[in-house]
């Protein structure tokens, strides 16, 4: 069984943040979480997967748990890249293989995970240290190799020559280790180093003192190294993890004019030919289908949209919208919601927590709370559901063909009848019959010859 280490102990103080660095977040996604989710996408099982975890503890555990990961490791004093992997021997010595990489790098990738698994199998090494080539390698570990190319070992900046100093491949932070061969080497680890921690970087000279092989995995990707001290790296590595995941859709058929102010979360699914406009935020498990125009303004989040679907104006939250709908724009779809096929929703209206029917129309002003609302059903402007009388939320039932008058209040606990007709104005409390109009509102009252009215009128 392969299994795999994350260090994610890491403090984060430079963030000036009360959360812990990991879960610093890249994409309103914390960094531990992608890391995760390519760790997973590699092939792992949640019970191979081990966290080392120390400031924030308990907040970066409920993370892990609300995500389906339960396996940490705590490292109560902060001595280095090393002690923070003997923390996971438990884990270790029931494994064949063990990769390690950190969880605030987060664009690691489960083809770099696999490939360099295979390079690491197939040449028979018992560490395979996966690198990049860098432009600027200030702060990294380099690749140090003999006269022939081979390599000898990782140094880290501090205790660097000048010479070595040059180097610009460098150790991304992920290895795949032999679980017996680091079970041996992490024991035989000191401190005499420029930083006095035990590195985790030590042990390829103590595994290949032992006869073992160190190899190379260098990895195409170099964004790979890349992780976040600072609210600057954080917003830089932003930048770049929303650019890639536009680019991923634009390679799926998905288009942009304009990419400004576009924000889409890593796990978001977008069908072809959808079209997104500017000032368009997209979260967590929202998928959209295909040839539908999102934005301009728009917040959709974990939410299911049909194909043909135009959203123009709308934050939508925890819903299931169809096909061919027309919302917006300004509207507010408010969780647990369910819009069918067809339905038209114009500006200014709320939905919440209703299931509203094929074809329904509801165009202004109108707020619908905790409804089941038929098909082909019309809301005239301005009608309100009163779903709640101060201690309990009711529903309204509204059935197919129902026509809502103008500025009607449905007062629930109600159902409205198939077919069934609500006179302008009206406030509903009771239970109107298909087929029937219900008008519930005084009758027009006149009163000749008012005399405020015929002063104002002199005065004109
Ligand atoms: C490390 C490598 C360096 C590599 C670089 C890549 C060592 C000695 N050096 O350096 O070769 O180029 O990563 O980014 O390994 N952590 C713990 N507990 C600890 C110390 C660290 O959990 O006691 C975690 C940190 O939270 C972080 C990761 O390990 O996620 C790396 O630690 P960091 O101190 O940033 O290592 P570097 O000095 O950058
Ligand atoms: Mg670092």
């Amino acid at each position: 069984m392969n299994s795999a280490i994350i260090l994610a102990a890491g403090e984060g103080t430079r963030m000036r943040s009360s959360q812990p660095k990991v879960l610093c977040r890249v994409l309103e996604e914390p960094m531990l979480g992608w890391v995760l989710d390519s760790v997973s996408e590699a092939g792992f099982s949640a019970e191979n997967i081990g966290v080392v975890i120390g400031s924030g503890a308990e907040q970066v555990t409920e993370y892990m748990n609300k995500k389906g990961f339960s396996r940490t490791f705590l490292q109560a004093q902060r001595k280095g890249t090393g002690h923070a992997v003997m923390q996971a021997m438990p884990l270790i010595v029931e494994s064949e293989n063990v990769l390690v990489l950190y969880g605030d790098a987060p664009f690691i990738d489960a083809q770099t995970i696999r490939a360099s698994l295979e390079v690491h199998k197939t040449s028979g090494n018992s560490v395979t240290v996966v690198t990049a080539e860098v432009g600027d390698p200030t702060g990294y570990g380099r690749i140090i190799r003999d006269k022939n190319g081979d390599f000898l070992c990782i140094t880290e900046q501090k205790d660097c020559s000048e010479a070595q100093l040059a180097v610009r491949e460098i150790n991304s932070g992920v290895y795949w280790f032999s679980a017996a061969a680091l079970a041996k080497a992490l024991p035989q680890l000191g401190t005499a180093n420029a930083n006095g921690e035990y590195y985790l970087t030590d042990t390829i000279g103590i595994i290949r003192a032992a006869g073992l092989k160190a190899g190379i995995f260098r990895a195409e990707n170099s964004d790979i190294v890349l992780g976040a001290n600072t609210r600057a790296n954080l917003l830089a590595l932003n930048k770049i993890a929303r650019e890639r995941v536009i680019e991923k859709h634009m390679a799926n058929g998905v288009e942009f004019i304009c990419t400004d102010g576009i924000i889409i979360g890593k796990n978001v699914e977008i069908g072809a030919e959808t079209l997104i406009y500017p000032n368009t935020i997209l979260r967590g498990s929202t998928r959209i289908g295909t040839s539908c125009v999102i934005g301009p303004n728009s917040l959709i989040e974990n939410t299911e949209v049909g194909d043909d679907t135009a959203l123009n104006n709308v934050q939508a939250y925890d819903s299931k919208l169809g096909n061919n709908v027309k919302i917006g724009p300004f509207v507010h779809i408010r969780p647990g919601t369910t819009i069918r096929d067809g339905v038209k929703i114009g500006d200014f209206v709320e939905v919440k927590n209703s299931d509203i029917g094929e074809k329904t129309c509801i165009s202004h002003l109108t707020y619908v709370g905790d409804s089941d609302v038929g098909q082909d059903v019309n809301f005239g402007c301005g009608c309100v559901t009163a779903n709640y009388d101060g201690i309990n939320k009711f529903r309204t039932v509204i059935g197919n063909h129902a026509f809502i008058g103008c500025n009607t209040n449905l007062v629930a606990p109600v159902e409205i009848g198939e077919n069934a007709t609500t006179g302008a104005g009206s406030t509903i409390t009771g239970n109107v019959p298909a087929d029937s109009l219900a008008v519930e509102r005084t009758d027009t009252k006149i009163i000749e010859h008012w005399e405020k009215n015929s002063r104002r009128k002199r005065k004109i």
